[in-house]
């Protein structure tokens, strides 16, 4: 249903929301980034590859779009939110975590979303890997899993889509919003692994099957 062609906005265009932005053009999605500075460098060479990217204000951005990633620092939500508009009707996809900092006095920022917003369609997802996984999930032939978490079938629907478009092999479904934390969790655990443990930034989870 949602196999190609998808209005997407993202809004932070940093490791998360470029590599995103990246993978989904590949796929043939039409990507309106939604910016507070046009001008930035990563913004400009985000939108030099063709006509698939474009930069925009936010509320341009999501204006545009029927679905839209969050891919910003949590305690800039609040702030982000109040230049957006009306978001009802739209799929809005979390993908930040909530390690370092928080949406106001929520554990997650896709909690947040559906306290703050009249969206009803909000799904975690793309928070438990790195931005560089995101851009190239394959290890030697073999793509990684992703996950995600919502009370929307709508949302996930798109989300588990999204994923595949990225390259992932699987999109697994943990639950509805009360399994928000386990997503946080199993980013805090790739974060461990990665960045404490020194197992670097190339890893992903992946699930065995016999
Ligand atoms: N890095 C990873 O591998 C990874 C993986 C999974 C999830 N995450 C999560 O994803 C989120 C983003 O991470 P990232 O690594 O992509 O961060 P990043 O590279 O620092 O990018 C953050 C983006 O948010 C924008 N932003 C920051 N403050 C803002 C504000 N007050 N208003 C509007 N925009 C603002 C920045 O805009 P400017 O460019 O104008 O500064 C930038 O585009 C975080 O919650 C992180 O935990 C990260």
């Amino acid at each position: 249903m949602y196999s190609s062609g998808m209005q997407i906005a993202i809004i932070g265009t940093g490791n998360v929301g470029g590599a995103l932005a990246r993978a989904w053009t590949r796929a043939g999605h039409r990507i309106f980034l939604g910016a507070r500075n046009l001008q930035d460098q990563k913004v400009l060479s985000l939108t030099a590859g063709g006509t698939q990217i474009t930069a925009h204000t936010p509320a341009e951005a999501v204006n545009a779009a029927e679905t839209v990633l969050f891919a910003i620092p949590p305690n800039a939500l609040r702030q982000v939110l109040d230049t957006l508009g009306d978001l009802t009707g739209k799929v809005l996809i979390d993908a930040t975590n909530s390690v370092r900092a928080k949406a106001g006095e929520f554990a997650s920022v896709a909690e947040a979303l559906l306290s703050w917003t009249k969206s009803t369609d909000v799904v975690k997802c793309f928070n438990t890997t790195g931005f560089n996984v995101m851009e190239n999930p394959k290890f030697d032939g073999v793509a990684a899993d992703m996950f995600m978490a919502g009370s929307s079938s709508r949302a996930k629907e798109i989300a588990r889509q999204l994923a595949r478009d990225a390259g992932f092999a699987e999109c697994y479904d943990l639950g509805g919003d009360e399994r928000f934390p386990l997503l946080e969790s199993l980013a805090a655990i790739w974060i461990d692994l990665a960045m404490v443990q020194g197992q670097g930034r190339n890893i992903a989870f992946k699930l065995l099957k016999r």
